[in-house]
């Protein structure tokens, strides 16, 4: 089920979404050579509890019997999402993408954001870029009035006119009292497919696009999605709301 949020949980999500926006400020200003993704996620969840908010990554899903274990998905290089924060210390030319979610009173916010790490080759800046525009893309097409499907195929044109590949078996999504809500928001397709844009439907785009095959798999860890011909991957993410002339993006600093 599709909900349409009021004015008051638009207001909630803008203040989670802040968070999120924050959180990936002070990020990107630790991203260097030899920083650990462990030492990022401790940035993060900081940010989070200072501001009021829940790390909710970390024991998602509740019950499960391998949850994920801390406050951000971290994805080096060929990972394409899901990485688990580690020891692992960043190297020059590495892709980084950081993923955040946090919640509070109830609301989700959710953005990715991604980095070449020092010195990186022309194809990981390209890959990194284009996972950006691409969102813009699919920015452009999110009014009243047009479907789902209309920004999927626009992020699948941008990706696919610059050379790369879009991942398929992951998607962007709604959110808002929940991390994950209705409807799924597919990176490819054709266009004018699946429900119609609202005036208060709010959503997570998250184009994940990979140098090579789209086909990625998990790795053993039961979290780590990495690409399967070990190529590079790039991903980024906003919350937007539906507004009545087009879309807002939540995930940002005023
Ligand atoms: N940000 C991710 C998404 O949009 C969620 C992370 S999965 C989790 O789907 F388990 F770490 F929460
Ligand atoms: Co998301």
């Amino acid at each position: 089920m599709i909900t349409i949020k009021s004015k008051k949980e638009i207001e909630k999500m803008r203040e989670a979404s802040r968070i999120v926006a924050l959180a990936h400020e002070e990020v990107s200003k630790a991203i260097r050579v030899g920083v650990t993704t462990k030492e990022l996620d401790d940035i993060v969840e900081k940010v989070f509890k200072d501001n009021g908010a829940n790390p909710s990554c970390k024991g998602y899903p509740k019950g499960s019997r391998n949850p994920f274990p801390a406050a951000s998905c971290i994805s080096v290089n060929d990972e394409v999402i899901h990485g688990i924060p580690s020891s692992r210390k960043l190297q020059d030319g590495d892709i980084v993408c950081v993923d955040l979610v946090c919640d509070k009173n109830g609301y989700f916010g959710d953005a990715t954001r991604c980095y070449v790490v020092g010195n990186g080759s022309k194809v990981a800046e390209k890959l990194v870029r284009v996972a950006e525009e691409s969102f813009y893309a699919g920015l452009k097409k999110a009014k009243p009035g047009n479907r789902i499907s209309d920004i999927s195929s626009a992020i699948q044109e941008c990706v696919e006119r610059n050379g790369f590949s879009v991942v398929r078996e992951f998607q962007g999504h709604g959110i808002g009292t929940e991390m994950h809500e209705d409807p799924g928001v597919p990176n490819y397709g054709k266009p004018g497919r699946g429900p119609r844009l609202e005036a208060g439907m709010t959503i997570a785009v998250e184009p994940m696009i990979n140098e090579g095959t789209y086909h990625v798999d998990e790795l053993d860890d039961g979290w780590t999605i990495v690409t399967a011909d070990g190529g590079l991957s790039a991903h980024y993410e906003n919350t937007i709301v539906i507004t009545e002339t087009g879309a807002e993006i939540l995930t940002k600093l005023d």
